[in-house]
């Protein structure tokens, strides 16, 4: 591509950039050095033949600044928690303060190696064995294991647990039961666990009714697992009574504790009766992260799991710590290594610069944010459950419907107004959600202008329902065949002819 189309495009300030394979030109370099003052040789004469590298065909020949401008370009056609309002539900997208990225990069942290024996790596240990301790203390959980690399990761991993410790008894039982309230990820977990998936039905306001488990709970379920706060945002409330139920048939609660950062330093969820949780350290701890991950899961669990933790556990006697890798019951290693330092270091930045009584302000914050939303778009929007909601609040299209303006055209439309749409079409028990999560880290001021954007698309989508179905109109490129770019994506770049 060349001409004025490469260059400038045709939306101004938005460039429309080729990829970096269609730029530059023959013997274009992007460095200079000075002439050679030592004789020429030719790579054959000093490199073995089965080393070299051949020609790569279409190589861009391209100049620094090319490149510099090309990476730039495309970085600005991205939506980022560092651009504005992020509002993911589910996905808790909260902003990542700076001093994590400072302190992860301080060089004892950055610079360590995973291989470095325990005695040249006794800081990095510390903190790993500080920050289980953290973690255990807002869970109310006895260890704690850093492994997991996401937060379905650590379902897995404490699922695992579970079955390891059902074994251990000598039946590892045949099922687990899931809310339909409990996100998606719960069932997949349980499944490659072997385990067969019995749903359980909320009640009518949104949440599980103790009864339901009562119903379907017998001597074959290893455990039930129930997300709390839910997918709806709801809490829980009939968890304590829930987990009673579960335990007197000898089962386990796991509690995917993705949500944590609604109840953090309110209530624990060991103190609900829970055996097991993962807590998503991308969400709650803030990291810079996707939509979902990746991040890490960390699976806190109670003294009669802890024998069954991935190996290496770190450990402390007396001043001195230590990987240990000499634990019989344990299922054995679920990574690499011993984590993710990196994201162990900023969830240990964000704990201690919050302290015991900034994260409980955050989870109140996030709370409070998500309730005024809920209660400003009320209204505009069809709320399937009108009561109280934790972190996040979920509408549905119900009311654009009438007007044939779908939950999708809706999302879309946000774009236009410059906010990233809210997570779609989840969860599942509400038909058309949009399951909206502002986290506690945005002004009142970012909140009302999201506010005012939705209800405008509410009144276009009554006055002018075709701008909402055909938005949006302003980024570079507007509906894109979703279906095709999933299962026919074009992720390698061939030469032409
Ligand atoms: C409630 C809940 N559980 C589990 C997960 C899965 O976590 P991850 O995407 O880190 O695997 C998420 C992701 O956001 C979640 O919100």
């Amino acid at each position: 591509m060349t001409g004025p189309e490469r260059t400038v495009g045709t939306r101004g300030l938005v460039f429309n950039e080729p990829l970096i394979f269609e730029q530059g030109s023959p013997g274009r370099v992007g460095y200079s050095l000075p002439p050679c003052d030592v004789p020429e040789k030719k790579p054959e004469a000093l490199i073995p033949p089965h080393l070299l590298r051949g020609p790569i065909p279409g190589l861009p020949e391209v100049s620094e600044v090319d490149v510099v401008r090309h990476y730039t370009r495309i970085s600005q056609w991205n939506y980022g928690i560092d651009l504005g309002f992020y509002p993911l539900g589910s996905c808790t997208m909260k902003y990542n303060p700076r001093v994590n990225e400072d302190v992860v990069r301080l060089p004892g942290f950055s610079k360590a190696h995973p291989y470095l024996p325990d005695d040249l790596a006794q800081g990095a240990l510390e903190l790993m064995w500080e920050l289980e301790r953290y973690l255990a203390e807002i869970s109310g959980l006895d260890r704690v294991s850093l492994h997991p690399s996401a937060g379905a990761h650590g379902e897995l991993t404490g699922v695992m647990m579970i079955r390891a410790y059902h074994q251990s008894k000598g039946n590892p039982r045949r099922k687990i039961l899931i809310p339909e309230s409990a996100h998606g990820t719960n069932p997949a977990s349980s499944a490659l666990c072997g385990y067969q998936v019995v749903p359980i039905k909320s009640g009518p306001q949104g949440v599980v009714e103790p009864r339901a488990v009562a119903e379907a709970m017998d001597d074959q379920v290893a455990a039930i697992m129930i997300t709390n706060p839910n997918t709806l945002g709801l809490f829980e409330e009939h968890i304590a009574e829930i987990a009673r139920t579960v335990h007197a048939k000898g089962g386990q609660v796991y509690c995917d504790g993705a949500n944590l950062n609604a109840v953090m330093g309110i209530t624990r969820p060991g103190d609900w009766g829970v055996d097991v949780i993962q807590i998503n350290l991308h969400k709650t701890f803030s990291q810079p992260h996707g939509g979902g991950g990746p991040g890490a899961g960390p699976v806190g669990v109670r003294k009669h799991l802890a024998p069954f933790m991935p190996i290496p556990t770190v450990e402390k006697k007396g001043d001195v710590f230590w990987l240990d890798f000499d634990r019989p019951q344990s299922i054995g290693k679920v990574r690499s290594f011993a984590t993710s330092f990196g994201v162990m270091v900023r969830a240990y930045a964000y704990i201690r610069s919050l302290g015991a009584a900034g994260l409980k302000r955050a989870a109140e914050t996030a709370v409070l944010n998500a309730n005024y939303l809920m209660h400003q778009l009320k209204g505009a929007y069809h709320l399937p459950y009108d009561r109280v909601c934790k972190h996040e609040c979920v509408f549905s299209d119900a009311l654009q419907l009438q007007n044939d303006v779908k939950t999708l055209d809706i999302a879309k439309r946000l774009m236009d107004y410059g906010f990233h749409p809210p997570t779609i079409y989840f969860p599942l028990i509400v038909s058309g959600a949009l399951m909206i999560e502002p986290t506690e880290t945005e002004s009142k001021e970012t909140l009302d202008q999201f506010i005012a954007a939705m209800k405008e698309i509410a009144r276009e989508a009554k006055e002018e329902p075709d701008v909402v179905r055909a938005a949006p109109h302003k980024p570079l490129r507007s509906r894109l065949d979703e279906t095709r770019a999933a299962r026919q994506p074009i992720l390698r770049w061939k030469p032409k002819g």
